[in-house]
């Protein structure tokens, strides 16, 4: 029997006794070979995928022994960029890269040039760094509100390399606010189950117990859940502005009055809507206050490399006060190595990325930023409309730029797969089966928002007409959602990593 046909016969078993069915059979010898032969199977789908240099290139397992020529070098990677920046150049691809027009990135690499050498962590060295890192806290806050009143008068933040790191950071410092102020030694956090993956990591790096909570048909998190929650160990609770899976904004003036009731730590993650949301106010869509104008968030993750339009590598992390940002930082007193401190996770850190990142707030502006916002959400409503003539997709909930699709009558993984064939890379989500598009700038060419409509068309149309047509990575996609050993699924997303770093 394959891992398939067992996955759909023990699908109706809860979660606790699938962990306990799984521990026991697990290596039981027959069913070992069974989940390799499954591994195995889903790595060479991918495999293939990974490594299209593999004739291409030479092979460098070990340092050359004679350096090669920068020229070459250099021909070489610029050969890779040519085939790789079509996709995503051309607009095929949900979020990756939110801006990409040619004059941008070009500025940007200027800046980086200039400051390649640059790190942060010698601020005596790199003033440059610090002016930099000071002034997009800076503009960020005053973007999510501080200022308005003066209980937000001292909103502070950091630099940091991206979401996962502002989040990260963000909950070691509840943890420890927790740990010296209140004496909790089992903290816990409260995450809508929609929230992005970087909280579960902050939960295993740091040792906080996340507790889910569900969200509603509309893919929000659901207050009652929320409510419920709370006890005495809860150090922070979190919501979206908006949802990576769904682009839903989950009820965030609700929840953190409710948080800042009970004298918890409210997080707005707002990774994804940090550059959107506040021009998307300015131009009169409908869109909620999720800042520091509300009494009740503390923190906030804002991401400068999606919708911030810098080059990979930066996010901003809020908070409310600086004590609060004080439990964030690193010191270090007794070390042979003498005073040593660091704002984040890293030590050493790429000026660099910085400056190209003060850059790029600069260059947008105020004006340039509301243009691209606009830009973005006509395409979305341009795309959501055309979407409402192909009656086999529904929309999942009530979002704004971020769309996801999902279907009652055909599979939606089919239909990403048929979108795949046309080119389209785009993000397949489960639970329940859908997959999304991140609309950034790449989507507002002309002719961008068409092409994908017309490729939904019949890509819907070609799962209706071949419904379980093989060869894809739908099945995989099925299996990975519905297999009940969620153990055996994180082998195999171990195994992807291997498969990454093998040459
Ligand atoms: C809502 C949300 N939060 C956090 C993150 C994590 O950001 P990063 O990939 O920069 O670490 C993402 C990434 O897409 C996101 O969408």
């Amino acid at each position: 029997m394959s891992i398939e046909k067992i996955s759909s016969k023990l699908s109706w078993l809860p979660p606790s006794a699938a962990r306990f069915i799984e521990k026991r059979v697990k290596n039981v010898p027959r069913v070992k070979k069974m989940i390799d032969a499954e591994n195995d199977k889903a790595m060479a789908v991918l495999e293939h995928s990974l490594r299209p240099y593999d004739n291409k290139f030479t092979k460098h397992k070990t340092l050359p022994a004679t350096g090669v020529s920068r020229e070459k070098i250099l021909s070489d990677i610029q050969h890779m960029h040519d085939v790789e920046s079509g996709r995503w150049k051309d607009g095929f691809v949900s979020g990756g890269i939110y801006h990409g027009d040619n004059e941008h990135i070009e500025f940007l690499n200027k800046v980086y040039a200039l400051q390649s050498q640059s790190n942060p962590l010698h601020s005596d060295l790199f003033p440059s760094a610090t002016k930099f890192e000071a002034e997009i806290i800076s503009m960020v806050a005053n973007l999510h509100g501080k200022g308005t009143s003066a209980d937000n008068s001292s909103v502070c933040g950091t630099v940091t390399s991206g979401g996962t790191e502002s989040i990260l950071v963000a909950m070691k410092a509840y943890r420890d606010r927790a740990r010296e102020e209140k004496g909790i030694t089992e903290p816990e956090m409260i995450v809508p189950t929609t929230a992005h993956a970087a909280f579960d990591k902050a939960s295993q790096y740091f040792n906080i117990k996340q507790v889910k909570v569900s969200v509603t048909g509309d893919y929000i998190a659901d207050m009652n859940a929320v409510k419920r929650a709370i006890n005495n160990n809860t150090v922070v609770i979190v919501g979206s502005a908006p949802t990576f899976p769904h682009g839903a904004f989950d009820p965030i003036k609700e929840m953190s009055a409710l948080a800042l009731k009970n004298g918890i730590g409210f997080h707005t993650d707002c990774c994804l809507g940090g550059f959107v949301v506040p021009f998307a106010e300015k131009l009169g869509y409908k869109v909620p206050v999720v800042d520091f104008r509300l009494p009740g968030v503390t923190s906030m993750s804002v991401d400068t490399h999606k919708y911030g339009y810098a080059a990979k590598g930066t996010s901003v992390v809020l908070y409310r006060t600086e004590a609060l940002r004080h439990y964030q930082f690193y010191t270090l007193t007794e070390w042979p190595g003498g005073l040593y401190f660091s704002p984040t996770l890293a030590g050493s850190r790429p000026g660099a990325l910085s400056a190209a990142c003060w850059a790029s707030l600069l260059a947008m502006g105020e004006d340039g930023f509301l243009k691209a916002t606009k830009a973005i959400l006509e395409t979305a409503d341009k795309i959501k409309e055309g979407v409402k003539a192909i009656p086999e997709l529904k929309l999942l909930g009530d979002p704004v730029w971020i769309l996801a699709f999902g279907s009652d009558t055909i599979n939606p993984y089919e239909v990403l797969d048929q979108m795949g064939k046309k080119n389209w890379n785009l993000n397949g989500l489960h639970k329940p089966a859908c997959f999304h598009i991140a609309l950034t700038l790449r989507h507002t060419q002309p002719g961008v928002a068409e092409r994908f409509i017309a490729d939904l068309k019949e890509s819907v149309a070609f799962v209706k007409a071949n419904p379980g047509n093989k060869g894809g990575l739908a099945p995989v996609y099925g299996m990975a959602a519905s297999l009940p050993f969620r153990g055996m699924v994180s082998d195999i997303l171990k195994k992807y990593l291997d498969v990454i770093y093998k040459l």
